[in-house]
């Protein structure tokens, strides 16, 4: 596991250290904008086939880095592979997006579930990331992932995805005892995840809060960010430079940063509605922060992409003392399929020539 890493850019931002070039990855960088992603998952089927496959999810998490100087791989899965394990039946629907044909929608169906077992419920995931490790050859860290308590309880209770979160909010307001029961078993089964992730070769691990944005403050503080700290407090990761890195994304979660840089996690992810210098000014180094392009700057031109990267590099350089180290540059939220590939390039070549130490 400690196999020599030919670009560890990316770790070594993550703990603050100096380094060569900002290094860059896109959350969605392996998926549908790539015609060879395409090809990938008409050959397997489906994307839920693809997924469980490990030869293919192997092949599908590297083909952006055969494209684009990338220094970092994200295992190509879901995050609601544990909700899948604990029995809730995970499907897709063309153009809908993902389903449960069992959501949990009360106190007793909530009480019957149980953290799934990493080593056989959940076999194919951390075979994908043994095969991803041994395929990748140390060329770049492989970033390993799970959704974050409350976005897992979002789709197990809605049933997919929801416009309004109608079901879960009004769990929330009636019968909190319920939801807490739900996030707590989602917060076990979320650390043990990460751990057998990380035991299978995961380099760095990355928590998804897609949804804690759509809470007011309160509830964020009651219902995300305390199973966020549990995570950050209790994932074991080791010690010094061998520690693995966790990075809590969060979509809104600007208001946060405070207490998320408190948490003890390693990085925190943020969207583009926070100028990273705010960001850097409110964490005051004590995390790694990664961000944070609107997504749709991949729709301007070469020349409007690169002036928003500069943008956002120097934003953070002047939030962090004149420093670039202890930035991780990504999007603020994942690539949409009709995005133009080429523009991915010109993203990645401009983060790392305008950054260059
Ligand atoms: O970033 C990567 O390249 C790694 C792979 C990855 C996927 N999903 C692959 C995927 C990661 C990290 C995820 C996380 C994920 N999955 C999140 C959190 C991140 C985020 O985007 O907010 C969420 C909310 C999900 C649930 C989910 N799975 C959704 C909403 C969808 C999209 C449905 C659609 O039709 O657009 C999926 C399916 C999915 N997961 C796809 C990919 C590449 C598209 C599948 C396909 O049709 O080929």
């Amino acid at each position: 596991m400690s196999a020599v890493l030919k670009n560890d850019r990316f770790l070594r931002a993550l703990r603050r250290e100096p380094v060569d070039r900002t290094p860059v990855w896109l959350m969605r960088q392996a998926g549908r904008y790539l015609p060879e992603y395409r090809a990938s998952r008409k050959a397997a089927g489906s994307f839920l086939a693809m997924a469980k496959n490990p030869d293919f999810a192997c092949e599908v998490t590297l083909q952006p880095l055969a494209r684009f100087d990338l220094d970092a791989a994200i295992l190509f899965s879901d995050i609601l592979t544990i909700p899948d394990a604990m029995g809730l039946d995970l499907y897709f629907v063309e153009g809908e997006g993902p389903k449960f044909r069992h959501p949990v929608r009360d106190a007793a169906s909530i009480a019957k579930l149980g953290v799934p077992d990493m080593e056989t419920d959940l076999r194919y995931v951390m075979d994908a990331v043994r095969t991803i490790r041994r395929e990748l050859d140390g060329r770049v860290p492989l970033i390993g992932f799970s959704g974050s308590p409350w976005t897992l309880a979002c789709y197990m209770v809605e049933g997919g995805g929801s416009k309004d979160f109608a079901r879960i909010k009004a769990m929330a307001l009636n019968d909190p005892k319920a939801l807490h029961a739900l996030l707590s078993v989602n917060t076990d089964a979320v650390i043990a995840y990460l751990a057998a992730q990380r035991a299978a070769g995961a380099q760095a691990l990355q928590v998804f809060d897609t949804w804690g944005g759509v809470l007011s403050p309160a509830m964020y503080r009651e219902f995300s960010l305390p199973y966020l700290t549990r995570i950050a407090q209790e994932l074991q990761r080791g010690d010094g430079a061998g520690r693995t890195p966790l990075i809590l994304f969060g979509k809104g979660n600007a208001a946060y940063l405070d207490e998320l840089s408190r948490s003890g996690a390693e990085g925190v992810g943020v969207d583009w509605l926070i100028e990273l210098g705010d960001a850097a000014r409110r964490t005051e180094g004590r995390v790694a922060l990664q961000g944070n392009l609107d997504p749709t700057t991949l729709y301007g031109a070469p020349d409007a992409i690169r002036a928003q990267v500069r943008h956002a590099l120097d934003s953070y350089a002047h939030g962090n003392g004149g420093s670039r180290d202890g930035h991780v540059f990504n999007l603020g939220h994942g690539m949409s399929p009709d995005m133009n590939p080429d523009h991915v390039g010109v993203l990645v070549d401009e983060v790392h020539a305008y950054s260059a130490r």
